[in-house]
């Protein structure tokens, strides 16, 4: 009797430390569908397009909107026009392998969270016609695989980075938002215009070039009646002779 419930306790203990084990790897291996439901606890979501956001799932690889590389390690995230509000979340930062993040035309409120500057692979930023506000997070500039940049139609504020990535971008990235007026510095000094050229050297230039091309139309005809001369009669030849004259003298 006695060995039995030592037998029974033990074995208890034996299963108790493998489904402790087995909690922490599963944990530690979905991180980033941890990070990825804590956006989605953050945000609003009337439609459930975000539904099949299941955190016990041993990875967000199935989830809708999201795609994953062949190591199941989250590459995008695509939730352009899908109906949220809410706020976005420092744990996006935890998405290594991330490359696209599409979250346009949202209701999405609150700042842009500085921890993007930590997705070194991020390709793709489209974060335009939110209603974000605050500044952009210089850590953004870091981002060197970052070839698109799209924050237009927002209430973000301050100055617009112009290192690092930045330096690729255009103003239509940046459009409708409360950016600080780009002034350069120093202010370009009042330069004299140069002196136009005087009137006598533009009428002289004009006359010139109406010769040369007066000359050359009438080259051109010459060659023209050159070339016709054996189909026309002859006495129409001699008609034409004082011009043929006139293109002897020479110019
Ligand atoms: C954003 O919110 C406003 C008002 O709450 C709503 O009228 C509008 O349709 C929403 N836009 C999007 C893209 O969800
Ligand atoms: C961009 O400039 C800021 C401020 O001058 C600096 O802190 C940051 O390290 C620079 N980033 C890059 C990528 O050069
Ligand atoms: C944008 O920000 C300004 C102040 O910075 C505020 O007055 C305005 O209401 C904001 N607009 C939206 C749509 O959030």
């Amino acid at each position: 009797m006695e060995r039995a419930v030592t037998v029974i306790s033990g074995s208890t203990f034996v299963c108790s430390v493998l489904l402790f084990q087995l909690i922490i790897s599963r944990v530690a291996a979905n991180s980033e569908g941890d990070a990825l439901n804590a956006l989605k606890t953050s945000l609003e979501d009337p439609k459930h397009i975000l539904q099949s956001w299941d955190a016990t799932l041993v990875n967000p690889c199935t989830w809708f909107h999201v795609t994953c590389n062949s190591e199941n390690s989250v590459t995008r995230v695509d939730l352009g026009n899908a109906f949220l509000s809410g706020q976005l979340v420092s744990q996006l930062g935890q998405l290594p392998n991330l490359q696209y993040l599409q979250l346009y035309g949202n209701n999405i409120s609150g700042e842009i969270p500085v921890e993007l500057g930590d997705l070194t692979n991020l390709v793709s930023l489209d974060l335009y016609s939110n209603k974000l506000v605050g500044t952009i997070p210089p850590t953004l500039a870091r981002l060197s695989k970052l070839r698109f940049l799209e924050l237009s139609n927002n209430n973000l504020t301050g100055d617009i980075p112009v290192n690092g990535s930045f330096s690729q971008f255009t103003p239509i990235s940046f459009q409708n938002n409360h950016f600080n007026i780009i002034t350069v510095s120093p202010p370009p000094p009042i330069v004299p215009t140069p002196p136009a050229p005087s009137a006598g050297n533009i009428a002289t230039a004009t006359i010139a070039g109406g010769v040369a091309a007066g000359a050359a139309l009438l080259f051109a005809a010459g060659a023209a009646l050159l070339f016709a001369a054996p189909a026309i009669s002859p006495a129409y030849r001699r008609r034409i002779k004082p011009r043929d004259h006139f293109f002897d003298v020479p110019g």
